[in-house]
């Protein structure tokens, strides 16, 4: 048994990862194939992003390691989900944490890193998008799952504005999670917003919406490295672009510019 999380454990996850994703490549169905890419793509993404957080918070390497993992296998259930559902939507099909969680104990994947870490693991996978973490979990486990939850944020945001700033106009149901393009705001996803909350996906009622809701993760960012490249990035800016200039909206993104300054204000404090 490992009781660190060494770089030939990591090489051979990797390893298992590439197959077992492989077996999903569908290369004469266009759709399905964009989509598996789609989610390979963001998984290498991911890991590269936890581990340039991981070097700014001064981890060390098995600490790396580990994140890398976690980072690794945050969506091994989006394969599985995505052909057994031809979609992304949690709401529509599953929960796509816990069906990755099954997969990974299905295939004893983790089986030769000792309890403990295999657990810890699990544990990020799991709280990796939920709205809240839980209170009662070990540092440790809220640790990494911060850490995750802030890799996988600015990927989600850069896949997302990549997509709403496409030029070819083609659209990706997949991505806006089958929403429709219609003109208005919900009342519950300003009221969050202007009362500095993150939205809900079960609010989520149109594609404003859901832009809105992936406005509002400024909300729920747990680390100053993420913080900082959210800013130098243009995220917000990219995605007030994308809204309709409406007073509803011009408000929203003027308490989140507050939001920022107070941070900013915090951070040149300490
Ligand atoms: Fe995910």
């Amino acid at each position: 048994m490992n009781n660190k999380v060494d770089r030939e454990v990591v090489g051979n996850l990797r390893c298992w990862f590439n197959n077992y994703v492989q077996k999903f490549d569908r290369k004469e169905d266009y759709g399905f194939q964009q989509n598996i890419d789609l989610k390979r793509e963001h998984t290498e993404r991911v890991v590269r992003e936890i581990i340039r957080l991981g070097n700014e918070l001064k981890l060390d390497e098995y600490a790396l390691n580990l994140a890398e993992v976690i980072a690794l296998f945050h969506d091994i259930g989006r394969f599985e989900q995505y052909k057994r559902y031809q979609t992304f939507s949690d709401v529509r099909s599953e929960d796509h944490a816990m069906l990755g969680i099954r997969i990974l104990k299905e295939y004893d994947v983790l089986g030769s890193l000792e309890n403990d870490t295999q657990k810890l693991i699990l544990c990020a996978i799991e709280y990796h998008n939920r709205p809240f973490l839980p209170d009662r979990e070990s540092k440790t486990c809220l640790f990494y799952s911060k850490l995750i939850r802030d890799a996988d944020k600015l990927d989600i945001w850069k896949v997302v504005l990549d997509y709403y700033n496409r030029s070819n106009g083609e659209q990706n149901a997949s991505i806006e999670l089958e929403l429709p393009d219609t003109p208005e705001i919900s009342k519950k996803v300003y009221d969050s917003l202007m009362s500095r909350q993150i939205v809900y996906t079960k609010h989520v009622r149109n594609l404003n919406d859901f832009k809105l809701l992936q406005a509002g993760w400024i909300y729920d960012i747990n680390f100053e490295p993420t913080f900082r490249s959210v800013r130098k990035r243009g995220y917000l800016e990219s995605l007030r672009k994308n809204l309709p200039d409406t007073e509803q909206i011009r408000e929203i993104f003027k308490i989140m510019d507050m939001y920022i300054e107070e941070r900013e204000g915090n951070r040149s404090v300490d």
